[in-house]
């Protein structure tokens, strides 16, 4: 037997994006589904990253979310970048009036969650969507749950909000992999430590041997990263060689050392899709647009395709006007361009390609030296960092 639902806003995905944009829409007594194939448990216990900008803080902050208290505890004011013998450190808030939130994704995740069980609206996990498909009165979502009973919600639109490997894009876009991607000959190499931190602050790093980066979840752990052939065999390098290659980057802090209990090679790539919409089905977040983490923007930037469909949706129901339905497309997509801009822009600056030539980078320590030495390109890399305020300002 099939179970059916009716709901106005079927959301594939339970990830930032998807319970933002529920969240969102109930306030303004809008009725949304959100559905996800994995467990409650599976999305809490994942651990990952999570920069979040102050516009993004503001919505979670404003839309009771979270405590403002609680979030200013994880402010950070500042991050490092460290090249050619120099340590630059950005001033956010005197640069820009702002700071950035070191929240990371997992608990973001549960703070949406518990807003939605708060509301009485539990997203439905283990609800495995395997397709969206054209019905009588609407899109909708087919799939089943985990006992392999069959589901299928009809709605008056459904939002991808479903991630990077999203079926919804194949009703958009009509196949998985449509769209504008750029490829990386690197990737990183990320540990999870058990230590106390070795730096207060974030440090990018550009040194001969590559880039490092040196992050943190919390006292007790540290997340450190170093540049790495994309396809490196995760146990190719011994504990001691890791420590080597991430103490190589920063010469100014001797590295706190502690058990490293995760591994992991991260390929990334960057990837916009031309095709946001067909009909009543939108795309939204990494189902949408893939950046290099290097800029920290990904989780960001879903938050603004977040308050362009909020702001359509809420106009639509409000008044019957299609007009930011019919603009989210390129409203969202000039965003978009210029995150992926940004994370490109860092990512270049900062790694060495496999095939660098000395030209290559002595013009690169001069590109560093052009965004550290002067006040106006402070600013442009912290203006990026701290993030450029969302357009569409009528979430509350
Ligand atoms: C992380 O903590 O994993 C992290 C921080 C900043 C980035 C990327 C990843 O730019």
């Amino acid at each position: 037997m099939t179970t059916s639902i009716r709901t106005q806003v079927g959301i594939l995905g339970a990830g930032p994006a998807g319970l933002q944009l529920a969240h969102l829409l109930q306030r303004a007594g809008i009725d949304s589904v959100v559905i996800d194939g994995r467990s409650r448990e599976d999305i809490e216990g994942t651990v990952k990253a999570g920069i979040l900008e102050s516009p993004a803080v503001e919505v979670l902050v404003d839309t009771d979310v979270v405590s403002r208290d609680y979030v200013e505890t994880m402010r950070h004011d500042g991050i490092e970048f460290h090249f050619d013998g120099h340590a630059h450190r950005f001033d956010f808030p005197a640069l820009t009036g702002k700071g950035v939130y070191l929240y990371p994704q997992h608990e973001v995740l549960k703070d949406q969650i518990k807003a939605r069980v708060a509301a009485g609206v539990t997203p439905l996990f283990e609800h495995l969507a395997d397709k969206v498909v054209d019905g009588p009165n609407g899109p909708m979502i087919v799939g089943k749950n985990a006992q392999g009973e069959a589901f299928e919600i009809s709605a008056d639109f459904v939002i991808g909000a479903d991630g990077s490997m999203s079926i919804a894009r194949e009703y958009v876009t009509g196949n998985k992999f449509s769209g504008m991607a750029r490829e990386y000959p690197f990737g990183w190499y990320g540990i999870l430590v058990e230590a106390p931190p070795s730096s207060e602050e974030l440090i990018y790093s550009r040194s001969e041997e590559g880039f490092v980066l040196i992050s943190t979840r919390d006292e007790h752990i540290q997340r450190m990263y170093f540049q790495c052939d994309p396809n490196m065999d995760v146990n190719a390098v011994t504990d001691e060689q890791i420590w080597d290659k991430l103490q190589a980057g920063v010469s100014t802090h001797e590295l706190k050392r502690g058990p490293i209990f995760r591994k992991d090679v991260l390929k990334f790539r960057s990837y916009v899709h031309d095709s946001l919409r067909k009909n009543k089905v939108f795309l939204m977040g990494d189902a949408a647009h893939t950046v290099p983490p290097t800029g920290a923007k990904g989780l960001n930037l879903a938050f603004s395709d977040v308050l362009w469909l909020n702001r359509a949706l809420r106009e639509y129901y409000r008044s019957g006007s299609e007009q930011f339905l019919d603009s989210y497309q390129e409203d969202a997509l000039k965003r978009i361009w210029k995150a992926t801009n940004y994370s490109y822009m860092m990512t270049t600056m900062l790694h060495i390609a496999p095939d660098a030539t000395e030209f290559d980078k002595k013009r690169q320590v001069a590109d560093l030296y052009t965004h550290t030495e002067s006040l106006a390109g402070q600013t442009f890399i912290a203006e990026g960092y701290v993030g450029w305020d969302y357009s569409a300002d009528d979430w509350r």
